[in-house]
């Protein structure tokens, strides 16, 4: 069968969609995913202070949708500005509180460093005669990164969808939907949700993902929301699921992949990557070239520590001692020799990735992407 990215785009239709840039009163609104499933609240923001709040809160998370959200975050700096040069100052303090919102995820500076570069290239070549003018570019521009991203994942589901055969159960982490892009549509779980548009039998095997459980929060109400059948385990019973061969494939997104093929992930990937190894499960990595750090090293990478209290409690109810000790981390590093292939909208990248990844993320897109076989 074969299948384009246009009639894909009528096949499938985003269903829950957490981010929505209102272009009449120049506000972000975020479905607040530190509510969901329990609740179905929408917080305004209207600053690169509350976008940044709403970020480090966790209300909008993910590694795509808080670029997404740092990008419209940009255009919320320029609102109050009266001259070219104020709008450029404006921007360069929005981009550095936005990037402190949250270290780890590379999209998120990877976005504003994009938004700044074109606002101070517009105003260095009289691209713009002023801040209305300036605002209207960045919106464009915000807009381009959201429409691109949701191609992108359109891609690398195509891509994914290879991976996947009818009947196959995929064991994921966290939430890497389209609550996590922003898009509605995801990552790693974009290959199963148009494996199940298609008419493919697939389902899912979600880990509550503590402490944060994004998998149960989450990752399951996204996908039952979309009719797809998920099947919720707690995070110890990763193992044994695979051990059983509950397991066909392991598909997991990142928030920073590096020219060697160290992805940095949601704390227990780095645990499914080794047991899939050691089973031979293959274990795919998805996301976005934007989402490569093609400059550092593992070892300079800050993997984010967070609030103890996430440990010590579950959603507010005590389950230690009070004041046990806690470390927090919450992602992990996977070397790349448990990784068996990166899906990203420009391809597949296989190992060796200290050669390939470059190859791969470096390249142009190509009309060539635009039709995918599958079986
Ligand atoms: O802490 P979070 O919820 O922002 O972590 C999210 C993840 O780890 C995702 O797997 C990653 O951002 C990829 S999202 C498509």
């Amino acid at each position: 069968m074969k299948i384009s990215l246009k009639e894909l785009k009528e096949i499938y239709k985003p269903k829950l969609v957490p981010l929505n840039w209102d272009n009449e009163r120049n506000v972000l609104v975020l479905l607040d995913q530190s509510a969901l499933p329990f609740e179905k609240m929408f917080v305004e923001t209207r600053t690169p202070e509350e976008v940044a709040d709403a970020i480090r809160q966790m209300k909008i998370r993910g590694a795509p949708a808080i670029g997404i959200a740092g990008a419209y975050g940009m255009v919320t700096a320029l609102l109050n500005s009266s001259t070219l040069e104020e709008a450029l100052s404006s921007l360069s303090r929005a981009k550095a509180t936005l990037d402190r919102a949250r270290p780890t995820a590379v999209n998120l500076s990877w976005a504003t460093s994009r938004m700044l570069n074109v606002a101070r290239n517009a105003v260095e070549n009289g691209l713009v005669k002023n801040v209305r003018e300036l605002v209207d570019l960045m919106k464009a521009e915000a807009k381009k990164i959201y429409d691109e991203e949701y191609e992108a994942e359109l891609q690398m589901g195509l891509y994914g969808l290879e991976k996947v055969n009818d009947g196959d159960t995929i064991l994921t982490q966290c939430n890497a939907g389209g609550l996590a892009t922003g898009t509605g549509l995801g990552t790693a779980l974009a290959p199963v949700k148009i494996a199940h548009a298609l008419g493919m039998k697939v389902s899912v095997i979600a880990p509550e993902t503590r402490p944060w459980l994004q998998g149960s929060r989450l990752t399951v109400y996204e996908l039952m929301a979309e009719g797809i059948p998920v099947t919720l385990i707690a995070d110890t019973a990763v193992g044994l699921v695979m051990y059983k061969g509950m397991v066909n494939s392991v598909m997991v997104g990142a928030d920073r992949i590096l020219a060697d093929g160290h992805v940095f992930n949601k704390i227990g990937t780095f645990k499914e990557a080794v047991i899939a190894h050691e089973l031979g499960i293959p274990f795919y990595v998805l996301a976005p070239t934007s989402t490569f750090d093609l400059k550092n090293s593992v070892e300079n990478v800050v993997i984010e520590e967070r609030d103890p209290n996430e440990v010590r409690t579950v959603r507010g109810v005590p389950i230690a001692p009070e004041g046990a000790k806690v470390y927090n981390p919450v992602f992990d590093v996977t070397p790349p020799k448990y990784v068996t292939a990166i899906i990203t909208e420009k391809g597949i990248i296989y190992p060796p990735f200290d050669k390939n990844v470059r190859k791969v993320v470096e390249k142009k897109m190509s009309s060539f992407l635009a039709f995918r076989h599958f079986h």
